[in-house]
């Protein structure tokens, strides 16, 4: 029995759509979007600025209203939960965003950012003070801190340190499921590896599940099992994430893998000949 439930994808997004604005002025930003991630993987979603990427990440937090569709968390549709099951199962979905200046309360001691999640928890996932200590402690040193970090201010790191602090807040509850929302574009390139890495190993050791956001598709490719491409606020291409890197099918895809960086300055002409190229085809 238990093998059935497994087997049922930890989040199930079908023909989502959310709007933004009243009245006149209401769009919808994100349409007919639809992704599966099974326990324990990673979906890649990308696309450029403005794709509805955080909006998607929003929607499956339950931070705005989906105008239509659903989206089922652990077999629950989130539009018809009770107060007590949306905390319950609020506990299990996590967010790491881009900015580690911002998320952090410059006021409060590591500590006390950290103990934060388990304060507000449903009842039954409550721990002690003890415990939430204990926890703590293990947490950042699984994330690679010193335990008098518990102490300091978030000033007294670096960014790439305040990432790392923002993963172990993510997991102080023991979440399925982590939203990622451009968790590494405010860092150096060396420091993005670093929390790449660190993220990875988070997901593959608890088992977890992350929705993971970039407008960056090589930042993507290596931490996704699966990949879901965006643009203005629609699907335009998923599948396996070495084959949406690889063989890219469609040509926004094409350009978005083409627009990313190359080292190699005759790749990069290549590229950027593919670029025109497609964008003379579209007029
Ligand atoms: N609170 C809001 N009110 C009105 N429109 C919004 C709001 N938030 C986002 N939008 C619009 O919805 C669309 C999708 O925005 P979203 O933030 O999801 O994009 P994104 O892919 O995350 O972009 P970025 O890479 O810049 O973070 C955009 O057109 C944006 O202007
Ligand atoms: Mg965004």
């Amino acid at each position: 029995m238990s093998d059935v439930i497994e087997q049922e994808p930890l989040l199930a997004v079908s023909d989502l759509g959310v709007d933004y604005g009243t009245g006149r002025r209401r769009h919808r930003a994100v349409e007919d979007v639809g992704f599966e991630i099974p326990v324990g993987r990673t979906l890649g979603l990308v696309g450029e600025s403005g794709a509805g990427k955080s909006t998607i990440g929003k929607a499956v937090l339950g931070l705005v209203p989906v105008a239509a569709g659903t989206i089922r968390f652990e077999g629950r549709d989130l539009a018809r939960l009770s107060r007590r099951e949306r905390l319950a199962l609020g506990a299990r979905r996590q967010v790491v965003f881009q900015d580690p200046y911002s998320s952090l309360d410059p006021t409060r001691t590591i500590g006390y950012t950290l103990a934060e999640p388990c304060r507000s928890a449903p009842r039954p996932d409550r721990m002690t003070p003890q415990q939430i200590t204990e926890r703590m402690g293990a947490l950042l040193s699984r994330v690679g801190l010193a335990p008098d970090a518990a102490e300091r201010y978030p000033a007294q790191f670096s960014g790439g340190q305040r990432q790392r602090i923002a993963i172990a807040r993510s997991l102080m509850l023991s979440p399925r499921l982590i939203v990622c929302d451009e968790p590494v574009s405010a860092l150096d390139l060396s420091v993005q590896a670093e929390v790449l890495n660190l993220l990875a190993e988070v997901q593959r050791d608890l088992g977890l599940s992350l929705l993971f956001i970039s407008h960056d598709l090589t930042v993507v490719r290596h931490i996704s099992h699966e990949i879901v491409v965006l643009r203005g606020g629609h699907v335009v291409e998923r599948g396996p994430a070495d084959r949406v890197y690889e063989y890219p099918e469609d040509p926004y895809t094409q350009a978005l893998l083409a627009s990313a960086p190359v080292p190699d300055p005759e790749q990069q002409q290549l590229r950027r000949d593919a670029r025109r190229a497609l964008a003379e085809q579209e007029g």
